[in-house]
């Protein structure tokens, strides 16, 4: 039924009050009519006037002003118009974000000071952690530690130091060392750190469309905590994944194959996880992370089952006390629950008072961070698995993964293939790259059990046809049934459509709408390799783009100076010195402000493709007069 919204997820929820708060700037819980249609005006939203006007007038048929749920209101009905939640929030956030003429809206000035509220919580937790993980870290030395209380954070993210070292540990090898400014510090050298973090954070998979290094530098709260909390998850979720930890083919229910298992989310396998050593335990089961776990019984039950019980290999027993379990108050049962934990090494994310609360992120990030140390898991032996048919992820694959979560994309892509076979997410691209969706064509989730594949597939026809007709995209021999079955080959050759699209989107854009090609680009590198009195290259496919010299070239030609040639193997390299001339010229670029999602081995085994991204990138940082 296409006029039954989806349910709005809790993270969406969460930007909606977020953007909610923005617009309620004297912070009283209400925002007034004119705020809320200046706010659908300056968002640009793909909707009619009048149908604005009808919604604000729907919207206040009761009072002159909203509270939050009934602003909520209004994303299910944008839902039906095509729009999900979260691009609500975050068409509503860059409206705000706009400044002129919010001002005049929320009738405070800029300078008064209005800060945008926060979660106290998050902000202690995620304190906590960056001071554990960073604390042996030289380089964080001047910041850490920070104290949980104080607002220290805000400001130690200014130089973009610790950003970069906690992308780095979640996703090894992501930041050249040495491209990191670390000694006197300059407003230059700090936006410099600033790009390499926000770059980076885009290159993993974070959703940073609406924050740019200003927002770090002044330490715009929410969203520190909003970057910070995508970067902690991407670290605490990197081996929540079959692919990469084979033992959690023992949370395999009955009737399930592998595929299915593989389909799940993190979050749903944590919550498999839990289920498994909860009915372990003989306890029962709990649906969420929040109200079911108020009462500290599951968590109780669950540090008891994964708890080192002590082996062969000489790993001491850690024996829970369970008699915290009788005390009569649920606060006072958490701290003694926390208590077991911390001597699992695992208090981590919550306070007892967030457990009461149920606080859903921070519980969710204190069970992650509880699977990663004691998983307590056996992969099951003797059993017919088809393990072909789990094939981790490609390089590529994990690149355009991370290119389309970076647009915000909804739901977010955990698994390639089978979280875009009802083609949502390939609608959404194709918006990105100016191809206008019929939405009223689109079938919209939750699909039913019977039927719903259907329903699927009718997307997917749809998402082939907008290629082949109006992005006018070369999709010979691909059908809507590839996409929805995961055909590896077909779906990749549509999203590097896609990408590639997207990517010289920016470039015409910069350049006055001019038509760029393969070769336009190669021109303009060559030209501008030239002009610096550098060798040039013939194509993307060119054997001396191996060493990566080509493209440092090319960032020192953009920005004299910028390359330390010292640094560097320049001829007769070995695998490893080309990788490593690779990692300095990725980072290089994402310093110098080029978003290259591209990974150092595509310029070591010289992907053309990949490789055309690296160059376009450069060329739009080029082109920019900054
Ligand atoms: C990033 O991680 C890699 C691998 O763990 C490490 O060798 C490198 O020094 C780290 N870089 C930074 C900037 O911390
Ligand atoms: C969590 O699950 C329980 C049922 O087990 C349900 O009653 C409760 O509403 C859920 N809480 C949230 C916040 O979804
Ligand atoms: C770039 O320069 C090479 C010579 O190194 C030349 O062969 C090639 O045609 C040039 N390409 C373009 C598009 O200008």
């Amino acid at each position: 039924n296409m006029s039954t919204p989806a349910p709005i997820s809790a993270e969406e929820q969460e930007e909606l009050r977020e953007a909610f708060a923005k617009i309620d700037m004297d912070n009283n819980g209400f925002i007034c009519k004119n705020e809320l249609h200046e706010l659908f005006k300056a968002a640009n939203l793909p909707l009619p006037g009048y149908r604005i006007r009808e919604m604000v007038q729907e919207l206040m048929k009761t009072s002159e002003q909203l509270t939050f749920d009934q602003f909520a209101e209004v994303s299910p009905t944008m839902i039906v118009q095509g729009l999900k939640s979260t691009e609500v929030a975050n068409t509503f956030r860059k409206a705000i974000n706009k400044k002129e003429g919010i001002n005049a809206i929320a009738g405070t000035s800029e300078q008064s000071g209005t800060q945008h509220s926060y979660s106290e919580e998050e902000k202690v937790a995620f304190v906590n952690w960056v001071n554990m993980a960073l604390e042996k870290d030289p380089d964080c030395k001047h910041l850490l530690p920070m104290d949980p209380s104080s607002n220290q954070l805000f400001t130690a993210v200014g130089d973009g130091i610790l950003l970069c070292k906690m992308i780095n540990l979640s996703v090894p090898d992501t930041i050249d060392e040495r491209t990191i400014n670390k000694k006197k510090l300059t407003p230059f050298t700090i936006q410099e750190n600033l790009n390499l973090a926000l770059n980076s954070a885009s290159a993993i998979g974070c959703h940073v469309v609406n924050i740019g290094a200003v927002d770090l530098k002044e330490g715009r709260q929410h969203l520190v905590l909003g970057l910070l909390w995508q970067v902690i998850k991407i670290g605490l979720f990197a081996d929540i994944e079959i692919t990469r930890n084979e033992a959690l083919m023992a949370l395999l229910q009955d009737g399930e194959s592998l595929e299915d298992l593989m389909k799940l989310s993190p979050e749903e396998l944590l919550l498999r996880w839990a289920n498994y050593h909860l009915a372990e335990a003989g306890c029962p089961k709990i649906n969420n992370f929040s109200s079911d776990i108020k009462n500290s019984q599951a968590y109780y039950s669950l540090l008891n089952q994964v708890a080192p019980k002590g082996d062969e290999d000489g790993v001491p027993a850690i024996p829970i006390d369970m008699t915290g379990l009788r005390e009569k108050e649920d606060l006072k049962r958490a701290e003694c629950m926390l208590e077991q934990a911390d001597r699992l090494g695992c208090r981590q994310f919550v306070t007892a008072t967030d457990v009461v609360r149920g606080n859903p992120k921070l519980n969710l990030a204190y069970v992650a961070n509880l699977f990663n140390k004691y998983p307590a898991l056996k992969k099951p032996e003797n059993q017919d698995i088809d393990w072909s048919s789990i094939e981790g992820e490609t390089r590529e694959e994990r690149t355009f993964r991370n290119w389309m979560n970076s647009l915000g994309v909804n739901p977010r892509v955990n698994h390639l293939y089978v979280d875009i076979d009802d083609a949502m997410v390939i609608f959404q691209l194709y918006e990105k790259i100016k191809v206008p969706v019929d939405w009223e064509r689109v079938n919209k989730p939750p699909y039913s059990r019977l039927g719903g594949n259907m329903k699927k597939l009718e997307n997917c026809n749809y998402a082939v046809e907008l290629g082949k007709k109006e992005a006018k995209f070369s999709l010979v021999g691909i059908a809507g049934q590839d996409l929805n079955s995961g055909n590896r080959k077909l779906t990749l050759a549509l999203l590097w459509q896609l990408m590639r699209r997207y990517t010289l989107n920016i470039l015409e854009d910069l350049g006055d709408g001019q038509k760029v090609t393969d070769d336009t680009i190669v021109s303009w590198v060559n030209q501008t390799l030239s002009e610096a009195g550098k060798p040039t290259i013939s194509s993307f496919k060119d054997g001396s783009i191996s060493n990566s010299m080509p493209v440092l070239n090319l960032i020192d030609a953009i920005q004299p100076g910028s390359i330390r040639y010292d640094l560097l193997k320049m001829e007769d390299l070995t695998e490893e010195e080309k990788l490593n001339n690779a990692k300095y010229a990725i980072s290089m670029a994402r310093k110098i402000g080029a978003r290259v999602y591209a990974l150092p081995e595509d310029l070591v085994e010289v992907k053309p493709k990949m490789v055309m991204t690296v160059f376009a990138c450069l060329m739009a940082r080029g082109m920019k007069k900054v």
